[in-house]
C-alpha cells in the first residue's frame, strides 16, 4: 500500500474493493474506478477543477426537491439516459416493437380518463391534431384494452405541471384500445420548449452555448396485461430543434408530421397522425421500460 504513484493507485482502489460480496456491485464499481481514474489521467486534472466539479455535483443534489429531479436532468443532457434506454431496447426490444424514448419529468399517474376521439385539452387552446392508429402485438393483430396514456404540452410549449396551479391537470389523459386495438386522441398541436435551465444543468448547458431546446414531441406509454410497458414519443418532424434534441431522445422512426385529408383519420379535416405502437410481450425478467427523468421512481436510500 505504501508508496502509491500515479500508475499504481487503481490497481490499490480495485484490490481493497475485491472482498466486495455482491458480484455485478465488483464488476460496476471496479470498471468506475478505472474509467474516472483514465478520465482524470486523459484530462490532467487539476484539484482546482476536481473542487469545481464537488462544487457542480453538490449544486445538482441541492436543487433535486419531490417535483423536480437535476439528476437525472444531467443524465439526459450528457447522453447518458439515452445510451441506457439504446442498450435496453436493444437487449429486450423484440421484433417491430416501437423504439422507446424518454419518459422525461413531466409525466403524472392518475390522468384523467377519456372515450375515443376525445380531446385532452380541457383548458388549453390552440391549434388542434388528431393522433389515431392501433396498439398491435407481435403478429399485427390489435391488443384490445390497452391503454394508451398521453402527455403534451399547450401550444405555448409548457406542460400542466409548469402552470401556476399545478394541481390541475390538462393536456394529458389515459385512453383504451376498442376491439380492434384502436385508438384516437384529438389534442393540440405540441410546440418545442427548454429543458429547465434555472438550475445548474443549466448553467453547464448555457456555458456549451447549447440552445436547451427539445423538438416538439408528445409522448405516449402504452401499455397491456401480459405486454411489456412501452414509453415513448412522437416527434414533429418540421421542428427546428429535431436533430438537435438536447436530451437526444429522437429516433427516426418516432418522427411525425401531422398532414390534413387522411381519410382514415376521424376527422380528416384536422392534421392527423396515423401511427400504430408496436408491443411486445413481457419476458419472465422484464421489469418496466420506464427509463427517464421519473422523479417518482428515483428512491434515495
Ligand atoms: C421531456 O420531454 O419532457 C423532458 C425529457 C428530459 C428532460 C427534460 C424534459
Ligand atoms: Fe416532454
Amino acid at each position: 500500500m505504501a508508496d502509491l504513484n500515479q500508475d499504481t493507485v487503481t490497481e490499490a482502489v480495485i484490490a481493497q474493493m475485491a472482498s466486495t460480496p455482491d458480484p455485478r456491485m465488483r464488476q460496476v464499481m471496479e470498471s468506475l474506478v478505472r474509467h474516472l481514474h483514465g478520465f482524470a489521467r486523459e484530462v490532467k486534472l487539476t484539484p482546482e477543477e476536481w473542487l469545481a466539479a464537488i462544487g457542480f455535483l453538490t449544486r445538482v443534489g441541492q436543487a433535486c426537491t419531490p417535483y423536480r429531479q437535476e439528476f437525472i436532468l444531467l443524465s439526459d443532457t450528457l447522453g447518458l439516459s439515452r445510451l441506457v434506454n439504446l442498450m435496453d431496447d436493444q437487449a429486450n426490444r423484440v421484433g417491430e416493437a416501437t423504439e422507446t424514448s424518454l419518459l422525461g419529468p413531466f409525466y403524472r399517474e392518475a390522468a384523467p380518463q377519456f372515450g375515443y376521439g376525445d380531446s385532452i385539452a380541457v383548458h388549453a387552446r390552440g391549434p388542434e391534431m388528431m393522433l389515431f392508429g392501433r396498439v398491435v402485438n407481435e403478429k399485427n393483430e390489435g391488443v384490445p384494452n390497452a391503454i394508451v396514456e398521453i402527455w403534451s404540452t399547450d401550444a405555448d410549449g409548457a406542460y400542466d405541471l409548469q402552470a401556476n396551479d399545478p394541481s390541475v391537470m390538462d393536456m394529458r389523459g389515459q385512453f383504451r384500445t376498442d376491439a380492434q386495438g384502436r385508438y384516437a386522441i384529438r389534442t393540440l398541436i405540441p410546440l418545442g420548449y427548454s429543458i429547465p435551465m434555472d438550475g445548474p444543468v443549466g448553467d453547464m448547458v448555457r456555458a456549451q452555448r447549447r440552445h436547451g431546446f427539445r423538438p416538439a414531441h408528445i409522448h405516449m406509454l402504452v401499455g397491456a396485461e401480459g405486454y411489456r410497458e412501452l414509453v415513448t414519443a412522437l416527434y414533429l418532424g418540421n421542428d427546428p430543434h429535431i436533430d438537435s434534441d438536447t436530451v437526444f431522445g429522437v429516433s427516426e422512426t418516432l418522427i411525425v408530421q401531422p398532414r390534413t385529408g387522411l381519410a382514415d383519420s376521424p376527422d380528416p379535416g384536422l392534421p392527423s397522425v396515423h401511427y400504430d405502437f408496436h408491443i411486445s410481450r413481457r419476458a419472465p425478467h422484464d421489469k418496466s421500460g420506464r427509463v427517464g427523468a421519473d422523479p417518482s421512481k428515483v428512491t434515495a436510500e
